[in-house]
C-alpha cells in the first residue's frame, strides 16, 4: 500500500468507517426512531426567510448532486468517447457548477442567518444541528473554493485524481496516493464531506431519504396562526346538514 499511515487513515480507514456509520446509522434510526425521521421543520416559527432560503438551497443542491454524479461517476474516457472534449466538459461544469454553488451558498447563508437571528428557531436548534450546519458550510465553501482556485484556475484535473479514487473506493481497492496528491482545498472538501456522511443518519438530514420524492415540488404546508378572536365553543356534536 503506497501511502503514509496518515494517508491510510484519511483516505482508507475513515471513509469506510463513515460508510458503515452511514448505512448502519440509517437502519438503526429507521428501526428505533421512525417517528423522528423528519426535517424537524421550523416553518411554524418563521416563514418569510425560509421561503427564499430553502428553495434556493435545495434546487442548488440538486444541481450540485447531479454534477457530482457526472464528475465523480463517469470516467473521462467515456465523455471523450462520445465527443465531449475536456474544454466542453469544463465549460459546462464551471458555468452550471458556479450557478449551482452560488444558489447553495446564498441559500445556506439565509438559512443560517435565520436560524441564528430568530430566537424561536434558534431555540429549536440542537447541538448536533449546529455541528451539522458548520460541517455543511465547510464542505460547500471548500468545494466551491477548490473548484474555482484549484481546478479551474489551478488546473488540477480531479477527473484523473479524486474521481478515480472515488470509483475505486466502491470496488474496494482505492489508490490512496491519488487522494494524498490532491490539493489541500479538495482534501478538506472530501474529508469533511465524508465526516458529514458519518453523522448524517443522526441529524435532520435523514429527510433526504424521505419517499415520496414529491416533497421537492409539494406546496408549502400551511400553518394557520391562532384566531385572535376566540369563538364561543359549542359543546357536543356538530349538526350535520342532511
Ligand atoms: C455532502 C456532500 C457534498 C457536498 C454538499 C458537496 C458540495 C460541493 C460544492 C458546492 C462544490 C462546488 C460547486 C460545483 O462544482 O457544483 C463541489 C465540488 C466538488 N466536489 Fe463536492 N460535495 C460533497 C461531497 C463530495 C465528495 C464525497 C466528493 C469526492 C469524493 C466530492 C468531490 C468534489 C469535486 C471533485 C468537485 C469539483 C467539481 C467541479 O469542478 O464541477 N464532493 N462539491
Amino acid at each position: 500500500m503506497n501511502g503514509s499511515p496518515l494517508d491510510v487513515l484519511l483516505w482508507l480507514i475513515i471513509p469506510y468507517l463513515a460508510l458503515a456509520a452511514f448505512v448502519l446509522g440509517h437502519i438503526w434510526r429507521y428501526r428505533y426512531d421512525k417517528f423522528g425521521w423528519t426535517t424537524r421543520s421550523s416553518q411554524i416559527y418563521e416563514s418569510k426567510l425560509l421561503r427564499i432560503g430553502s428553495p434556493l438551497f435545495h434546487y442548488g443542491i440538486v444541481f450540485v448532486f447531479v454534477g457530482h454524479v457526472v464528475g465523480l461517476g463517469i470516467p473521462k474516457s467515456w465523455t471523450e468517447a462520445v465527443g465531449i472534449t475536456d474544454g466542453m466538459y469544463h465549460f459546462m461544469a464551471i458555468t452550471i457548477g458556479t450557478g449551482a454553488a452560488a444558489a447553495v451558498i446564498g441559500g445556506l447563508a439565509i438559512l443560517i442567518f435565520r436560524r441564528r437571528t430568530n430566537a424561536r428557531v434558534f431555540g429549536a436548534t440542537t447541538k448536533l444541528d449546529k455541528l451539522m450546519y458548520l460541517m455543511l458550510a465547510v464542505v460547500i465553501l471548500a468545494g466551491t473554493y477548490s473548484t474555482i482556485f484549484e481546478s479551474a484556475l489551478g488546473h488540477y484535473d480531479y477527473r484523473e485524481g479524486i474521481s478515480v479514487w472515488f470509483r475505486q473506493f466502491w470496488m474496494l481497492q482505492p489508490d490512496i496516493a491519488l487522494m494524498a496528491a490532491a490539493p489541500l482545498g479538495f482534501q478538506i472538501h472530501v474529508l469533511t464531506a465524508i465526516l458529514l456522511f458519518a453523522i448524517w443518519p443522526f441529524t435532520r438530514l435523514v429527510h433526504v431519504f424521505t419517499v415520496p420524492v414529491g416533497y421537492l415540488t409539494r406546496p408549502y404546508i400551511v400553518y394557520r396562526s391562532k384566531d385572535p378572536v376566540r369563538q364561543p365553543v359549542r359543546r357536543g356534536w356538530e349538526p350535520n346538514d342532511f
